[in-house]
C-alpha cells in the first residue's frame, strides 16, 4: 500500500474540482496537506475563503490532517506565502501539486492582452512561484514530488484556447529542466493532463461527463507523488480511470551527410514521409540524448 505518512503536500487549486479530490486522496493516505485555492470564479474574478476550508473540514472530519491556505499563486509573494504555510504548520514540503487554474478562452483573433497575462500568471508563473518556493526545501531534505498540471489543449490543441494552450505546454517545458536540476537531490518533476468533470468542464464533455469524475485522476497523480514513483520528466494522461502516457517523441529522420552535398529545400519536400516516419523514434531525456543521436550519422 502506498501511502502518504509523516509527508506534507501542498495542493493548489484545492477547494474544489481535481485539487479538492487530489487533496482528499494524498490526506487519505496519511499525508498532511495544504489546501490552497483563492476561491474564485472560472475566469479568475473574486476570491473566498469557503472552498479550501470546506475541503479542509472534510479532510479533518475524516481523521486527516489539513490546513487552510487562501493566497493566490500568481504572485511570487502568493507562492512564498503557501510554503511557509506548510512549513509553519506542518515542519516541511515534500510535494507540490501545482493544479490552480482559471479559462479565459477566445479565438485568436479576439484575444484581448489581460486574458493572456491572467492565464500565464496562474498556470505558468504559478508554478514557477510556488515550487520554487519549495524547492530549497526539497534540495535540503534531498527528497521531494513535483506534479504540473498540464492540459491536451496545448499538448494536442484545442479550438480558442491560445493563451491556456500555450500555458500549459509551458509547464511541460518547465519539467523538462526542473527535472533535471532536481536529479541529485531525488527530486522528481512529473505532469498530469488530466480529463474530468468540474465546473471548468461543465459544458464541453457532453455524455461522457458522468464517466469522468475527479477521482479517477487522482490516483495517477497521487502515485507521482509518492516515494514508489522513480519516473520524471513523464507526461501522463488521466481520465476516468484510464491512465496513459504522453511523450514527445524524435524520429530517425532523413540525413543526407556533407559528403553528398548541402541539404537543399527540395531534399526537405522529397523526404517528407522519411522525416515524418515515427518507425525507430526515440523518446529523448534531454538535448544530450538528442545530440547522441545526431553524433553517429556524421561518422
Ligand atoms: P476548477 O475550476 O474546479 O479548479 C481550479 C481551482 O483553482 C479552483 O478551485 C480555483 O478557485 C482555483 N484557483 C484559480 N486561480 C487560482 C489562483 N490564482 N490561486 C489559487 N487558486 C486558484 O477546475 P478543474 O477542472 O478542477 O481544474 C484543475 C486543473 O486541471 C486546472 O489547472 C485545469 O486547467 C486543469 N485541467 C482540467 C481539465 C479538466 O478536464 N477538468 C483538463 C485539463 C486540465
Amino acid at each position: 500500500m502506498i501511502d502518504f505518512q509523516d509527508r506534507v503536500a501542498i495542493v493548489t487549486g484545492a477547494g474544489g474540482g481535481l485539487g479538492r479530490s487530489h487533496a482528499l486522496l494524498l490526506a487519505g493516505r496519511g499525508a498532511s496537506v495544504v489546501v490552497n485555492d483563492l476561491g474564485g470564479e472560472v475566469g479568475g474574478s473574486g476570491s473566498s475563503e469557503t472552498p479550501a476550508q470546506q475541503v479542509v473540514d472534510e479532510i479533518v472530519a475524516a481523521g486527516g490532517s489539513a490546513v487552510a491556505e487562501y493566497s493566490s499563486v500568481a504572485t511570487p509573494d502568493g507562492g512564498d506565502a503557501i510554503v511557509a504555510k506548510a512549513l509553519e504548520e506542518f515542519g516541511r514540503v515534500d510535494i507540490v501539486v501545482n493544479n490552480a487554474g482559471i479559462l479565459r478562452d477566445k479565438s485568436f483573433g479576439k484575444l484581448e492582452w489581460p486574458d493572456l497575462d491572467a492565464v500565464i500568471d496562474v498556470h505558468l508563473k504559478g508554478a514557477f512561484y510556488v515550487t520554487r518556493a519549495a524547492f530549497a526545501h526539497m534540495k535540503e531534505q534531498n527528497y521531494g514530488r513535483v506534479v504540473v498540471t498540464s492540459s491536451n489543449a496545448g499538448l494536442f490543441g484545442n479550438f480558442g484556447q491560445t493563451n491556456y494552450g500555450a500555458a500549459k505546454l509551458g509547464l511541460v517545458g518547465f519539467m523538462n529542466v526542473l527535472k533535471i536540476e532536481g536529479a541529485k537531490n531525488n527530486i522528481k518533476v512529473n505532469a498530469i493532463a488530466p480529463v474530468a468533470h468540474t465546473r471548468m468542464t461543465e459544458e464541453l464533455l457532453g455524455p461522457l461527463a458522468e464517466m469522468l469524475q475527479p477521482e479517477q485522476v487522482s490516483p495517477a497523480v497521487a502515485y507521482l507523488c509518492s516515494e514508489a514513483c522513480e519516473l520524471t520528466g513523464e507526461i501522463w494522461s488521466a481520465a476516468g480511470g484510464s491512465v496513459s502516457r504522453i511523450f514527445i517523441g524524435l524520429t530517425d529522420g532523413y540525413f543526407k551527410p556533407a559528403s553528398d552535398g548541402p541539404l537543399t529545400i527540395e531534399d526537405v519536400q522529397d523526404n517528407l514521409e522519411v522525416i515524418r516516419d515515427p518507425d525507430g523514434h526515440i523518446v529523448p531525456f534531454s538535448i544530450q540524448d538528442e545530440l547522441s543521436k545526431l553524433g553517429p550519422k556524421f561518422g
